[in-house]
Protein backbone atom coordinates (compact mmCIF):
# COMPACT_ATOMS: atom_id res chain seq x y z
CA UNK A 1 0.00 0.00 0.00
CA UNK A 2 2.72 1.97 -0.97
CA UNK A 3 2.22 6.54 -1.70
CA UNK A 4 0.15 7.63 1.07
CA UNK A 5 3.17 9.88 2.02
CA UNK A 6 3.31 11.52 -1.60
CA UNK A 7 -0.72 11.93 -2.06
CA UNK A 8 -0.60 14.00 0.97
CA UNK A 9 1.95 16.01 -0.41
CA UNK A 10 0.64 16.46 -4.14
CA UNK A 11 -2.37 17.94 -1.86
CA UNK A 12 0.41 19.93 0.38
CA UNK A 13 -0.71 18.46 3.65
CA UNK A 14 0.80 16.37 6.05
CA UNK A 15 1.63 12.47 5.29
CA UNK A 16 -1.01 11.48 7.95
CA UNK A 17 -3.46 12.46 5.73
CA UNK A 18 -2.32 10.62 3.20
CA UNK A 19 -2.56 7.59 5.43
CA UNK A 20 -5.85 8.30 6.41
CA UNK A 21 -6.90 8.32 3.08
CA UNK A 22 -4.80 4.77 2.87
CA UNK A 23 -7.23 3.41 5.48
CA UNK A 24 -10.03 4.47 3.59
CA UNK A 25 -8.52 2.70 0.85
CA UNK A 26 -8.65 -0.41 2.76
CA UNK A 27 -12.20 -0.44 3.15
CA UNK A 28 -12.72 0.15 -0.52
CA UNK A 29 -10.60 -3.13 -1.17
CA UNK A 30 -12.19 -5.02 1.16
CA UNK A 31 -15.36 -4.80 0.12
CA UNK A 32 -14.25 -5.45 -3.39
CA UNK A 33 -12.68 -8.70 -2.27
CA UNK A 34 -15.85 -9.60 -0.50
CA UNK A 35 -17.95 -8.97 -3.54
CA UNK A 36 -16.14 -11.06 -5.53
CA UNK A 37 -15.09 -14.11 -3.84
CA UNK A 38 -11.82 -13.08 -3.06
CA UNK A 39 -10.42 -16.26 -0.51
CA UNK A 40 -7.62 -14.00 0.99
CA UNK A 41 -6.05 -10.74 1.31
CA UNK A 42 -2.89 -9.84 2.99
CA UNK A 43 -1.96 -6.11 3.60
CA UNK A 44 0.99 -4.72 3.72
CA UNK A 45 0.32 -2.17 6.57
CA UNK A 46 3.68 -1.24 8.26
CA UNK A 47 7.13 -3.19 7.39
CA UNK A 48 9.94 -3.61 10.00
CA UNK A 49 11.84 -1.54 8.47
CA UNK A 50 9.65 1.34 8.95
CA UNK A 51 9.72 1.66 12.62
CA UNK A 52 12.96 3.90 11.65
CA UNK A 53 10.41 6.55 10.01
CA UNK A 54 10.42 9.64 12.25
CA UNK A 55 8.76 9.17 15.42
CA UNK A 56 5.79 10.98 15.31
CA UNK A 57 4.79 9.27 12.38
CA UNK A 58 5.37 6.25 13.73
CA UNK A 59 3.22 7.21 16.57
CA UNK A 60 0.74 8.83 14.69
CA UNK A 61 0.36 5.28 12.65
CA UNK A 62 -0.23 3.55 15.58
CA UNK A 63 -2.88 5.86 16.84
CA UNK A 64 -4.61 5.19 13.12
CA UNK A 65 -3.94 1.46 13.74
CA UNK A 66 -5.61 1.81 17.56
CA UNK A 67 -8.77 3.72 16.18
CA UNK A 68 -9.33 1.48 13.11
CA UNK A 69 -9.35 -1.59 15.18
CA UNK A 70 -11.56 -0.19 17.67
CA UNK A 71 -13.80 1.02 14.89
CA UNK A 72 -13.74 -1.42 11.98
CA UNK A 73 -13.52 -4.78 13.53
CA UNK A 74 -17.64 -5.22 14.58
CA UNK A 75 -18.74 -4.61 11.03
CA UNK A 76 -15.44 -7.21 9.54
CA UNK A 77 -16.98 -9.55 12.20
CA UNK A 78 -20.40 -8.97 10.71
CA UNK A 79 -19.65 -9.50 7.52
CA UNK A 80 -18.21 -12.67 8.29
CA UNK A 81 -14.15 -11.57 7.62
CA UNK A 82 -11.64 -13.46 9.37
CA UNK A 83 -8.91 -11.30 10.60
CA UNK A 84 -5.06 -12.38 11.66
CA UNK A 85 -2.29 -10.46 11.71
CA UNK A 86 1.28 -11.18 10.63
CA UNK A 87 4.75 -10.02 11.82
CA UNK A 88 6.88 -9.12 15.15
CA UNK A 89 4.63 -8.15 17.64
CA UNK A 90 7.27 -7.66 20.07
CA UNK A 91 7.03 -3.93 19.36
CA UNK A 92 3.50 -3.14 19.93
CA UNK A 93 1.77 -1.18 22.68
CA UNK A 94 0.10 -3.76 25.35
CA UNK A 95 -3.49 -1.67 24.20
CA UNK A 96 -2.40 -2.69 20.21
CA UNK A 97 -1.64 -6.21 20.92
CA UNK A 98 -4.39 -6.75 22.98
CA UNK A 99 -6.87 -6.10 20.24
CA UNK A 100 -4.75 -7.65 17.66
CA UNK A 101 -5.24 -11.29 19.88
CA UNK A 102 -8.95 -10.16 20.51
CA UNK A 103 -9.93 -9.20 16.96
CA UNK A 104 -8.21 -12.74 15.65
CA UNK A 105 -10.31 -14.36 18.62
CA UNK A 106 -13.36 -13.13 18.21
CA UNK A 107 -13.17 -13.38 14.11
CA UNK A 108 -11.39 -16.52 13.82
CA UNK A 109 -14.47 -18.94 13.17
CA UNK A 110 -15.61 -16.78 9.80
CA UNK A 111 -15.38 -17.46 6.54
CA UNK A 112 -16.03 -15.20 4.16
CA UNK A 113 -12.52 -13.88 3.45
CA UNK A 114 -9.37 -14.38 5.24
CA UNK A 115 -7.74 -10.55 6.02
CA UNK A 116 -3.95 -10.91 6.78
CA UNK A 117 -2.82 -7.17 8.31
CA UNK A 118 1.01 -7.72 8.00
CA UNK A 119 2.52 -5.44 10.50
CA UNK A 120 5.95 -4.93 11.86
CA UNK A 121 6.40 -7.87 9.30
CA UNK A 122 9.37 -8.25 6.95
CA UNK A 123 9.89 -11.35 4.62
CA UNK A 124 13.43 -12.12 5.69
CA UNK A 125 12.42 -12.70 9.46
CA UNK A 126 10.11 -14.32 8.03
CA UNK A 127 12.03 -17.35 6.79
CA UNK A 128 14.27 -16.60 9.52
CA UNK A 129 12.02 -16.96 12.06
CA UNK A 130 11.12 -20.29 10.67
CA UNK A 131 14.44 -21.52 10.55
CA UNK A 132 14.79 -21.30 14.08
CA UNK A 133 11.72 -23.17 14.81
CA UNK A 134 13.43 -25.71 12.76
CA UNK A 135 16.61 -25.34 14.61
CA UNK A 136 14.49 -25.86 17.67
CA UNK A 137 12.93 -28.98 16.76
CA UNK A 138 16.61 -30.73 15.53
CA UNK A 139 18.03 -29.44 18.52
CA UNK A 140 15.00 -31.13 20.17
CA UNK A 141 15.94 -34.24 18.86
CA UNK A 142 12.36 -34.29 17.30
CA UNK A 143 13.48 -33.76 13.53
CA UNK A 144 16.58 -34.35 11.87
CA UNK A 145 18.41 -32.16 9.56
CA UNK A 146 17.78 -34.59 6.27
CA UNK A 147 14.21 -33.86 6.93
CA UNK A 148 14.83 -30.15 6.51
CA UNK A 149 12.79 -29.50 3.03
CA UNK A 150 10.92 -26.59 1.75
CA UNK A 151 8.01 -28.35 3.05
CA UNK A 152 9.37 -27.84 6.53
CA UNK A 153 9.94 -24.77 6.19
CA UNK A 154 7.07 -24.03 4.18
CA UNK A 155 4.91 -24.96 7.56
CA UNK A 156 6.22 -22.34 9.93
CA UNK A 157 6.34 -19.28 7.55
CA UNK A 158 3.65 -16.59 8.28
CA UNK A 159 0.36 -17.90 6.75
CA UNK A 160 1.35 -21.73 6.30
CA UNK A 161 -2.60 -22.67 6.32
CA UNK A 162 -3.30 -20.68 3.35
CA UNK A 163 -2.98 -21.25 -0.42
CA UNK A 164 0.31 -19.61 -2.13
CA UNK A 165 -0.82 -15.70 -3.30
CA UNK A 166 -1.99 -15.86 -6.92
CA UNK A 167 -1.43 -11.82 -6.99
CA UNK A 168 0.56 -9.13 -5.78
CA UNK A 169 -0.39 -5.77 -5.91
CA UNK A 170 1.95 -2.60 -5.23
CA UNK A 171 0.90 1.09 -5.78
CA UNK A 172 2.66 3.73 -5.94
CA UNK A 173 5.28 3.65 -8.93
CA UNK A 174 8.26 1.67 -7.65
CA UNK A 175 8.30 -2.27 -9.21
CA UNK A 176 10.16 -4.01 -6.08
CA UNK A 177 9.10 -6.70 -3.48
CA UNK A 178 10.17 -4.24 -0.48
CA UNK A 179 10.62 -7.54 1.85
CA UNK A 180 7.01 -8.64 2.03
CA UNK A 181 6.27 -12.25 1.61
CA UNK A 182 9.37 -13.40 0.11
CA UNK A 183 8.86 -17.06 0.63
CA UNK A 184 5.17 -17.09 0.00
CA UNK A 185 5.48 -15.13 -3.17
CA UNK A 186 7.53 -17.50 -5.23
CA UNK A 187 4.76 -17.90 -8.02
CA UNK A 188 2.80 -15.18 -7.36
CA UNK A 189 2.30 -13.43 -10.49
CA UNK A 190 3.43 -9.36 -9.92
CA UNK A 191 1.05 -6.42 -10.87
CA UNK A 192 2.63 -2.78 -10.24
CA UNK A 193 0.55 0.79 -10.87
CA UNK A 194 1.60 4.34 -10.68
CA UNK A 195 -1.86 4.57 -8.92
CA UNK A 196 -0.94 5.84 -5.35
CA UNK A 197 -2.33 3.40 -2.53
CA UNK A 198 -5.26 6.59 -1.42
CA UNK A 199 -6.57 6.56 -4.69
CA UNK A 200 -6.58 2.41 -5.21
CA UNK A 201 -10.31 1.66 -5.91
CA UNK A 202 -12.45 -1.29 -7.56
CA UNK A 203 -11.52 0.16 -11.17
CA UNK A 204 -8.01 -0.12 -10.67
CA UNK A 205 -8.37 -3.72 -9.08
CA UNK A 206 -10.48 -4.63 -11.58
CA UNK A 207 -7.58 -3.88 -14.21
CA UNK A 208 -5.62 -6.07 -11.99
CA UNK A 209 -7.58 -8.77 -11.94
CA UNK A 210 -8.55 -8.64 -15.76
CA UNK A 211 -4.49 -8.51 -16.09
CA UNK A 212 -4.15 -11.79 -14.16
CA UNK A 213 -6.83 -13.35 -16.06
CA UNK A 214 -4.90 -13.04 -19.15
CA UNK A 215 -1.43 -14.53 -17.78
CA UNK A 216 -0.30 -17.87 -18.32
CA UNK A 217 0.74 -19.52 -14.94
CA UNK A 218 3.22 -22.19 -15.42
CA UNK A 219 4.97 -22.85 -12.42
CA UNK A 220 8.17 -24.25 -14.39
CA UNK A 221 6.30 -26.66 -16.43
CA UNK A 222 6.02 -25.50 -20.80
CA UNK A 223 3.05 -24.46 -22.20
CA UNK A 224 1.89 -27.36 -23.31
CA UNK A 225 1.70 -29.40 -20.44
CA UNK A 226 -0.48 -26.62 -18.74
CA UNK A 227 -2.55 -27.26 -21.84
CA UNK A 228 -3.10 -30.52 -21.51
CA UNK A 229 -3.62 -30.37 -17.35
CA UNK A 230 -6.36 -27.74 -18.29
CA UNK A 231 -8.11 -30.21 -20.98
CA UNK A 232 -7.82 -33.19 -18.60
CA UNK A 233 -9.32 -30.82 -15.35
CA UNK A 234 -11.86 -29.59 -17.99
CA UNK A 235 -13.18 -32.59 -20.58
C1 LIG B 1 3.20 3.43 2.65
O1 LIG B 1 3.07 4.71 2.07
C2 LIG B 1 2.18 3.23 3.67
C3 LIG B 1 2.43 2.96 5.00
C4 LIG B 1 3.78 2.81 5.57
C5 LIG B 1 1.33 2.82 5.97
C6 LIG B 1 0.13 2.07 5.47
C7 LIG B 1 -1.04 2.39 6.31
C8 LIG B 1 -2.28 2.54 5.85
C9 LIG B 1 -2.69 2.30 4.45
C10 LIG B 1 -3.36 3.02 6.75
C11 LIG B 1 -4.02 2.13 7.67
C12 LIG B 1 -4.03 0.67 7.44
C13 LIG B 1 -4.71 -0.18 8.23
C14 LIG B 1 -4.57 -1.64 8.00
C15 LIG B 1 -5.58 0.31 9.32
P1 LIG B 1 4.28 5.72 2.21
O2 LIG B 1 4.10 6.48 3.48
O3 LIG B 1 5.57 4.96 2.10
O4 LIG B 1 4.08 6.65 0.99
P2 LIG B 1 5.22 7.41 0.16
O5 LIG B 1 6.06 6.36 -0.49
O6 LIG B 1 4.44 8.22 -0.83
O7 LIG B 1 5.97 8.27 1.15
Amino acid sequence: MDGNGRWAQQRRRPRMIGHRAGARAVNRTIDFCLERGVGALTLFAFSSENWGRPKDEVDALMKLFLGALDREVDELHRRGVRIRFIGDRSRFSSAILERMTRSEQRTSGNTSITLAIAASYGGRQDIAQAARVLAAQVAAGTLTVDQIDEQALARHVALADLPPPDLFIRTGGDTRISNFLLWQLAYAELWFTDVLWPDFDAGVLQQALDDYSLRERRFGLTSAQIAAATETASP
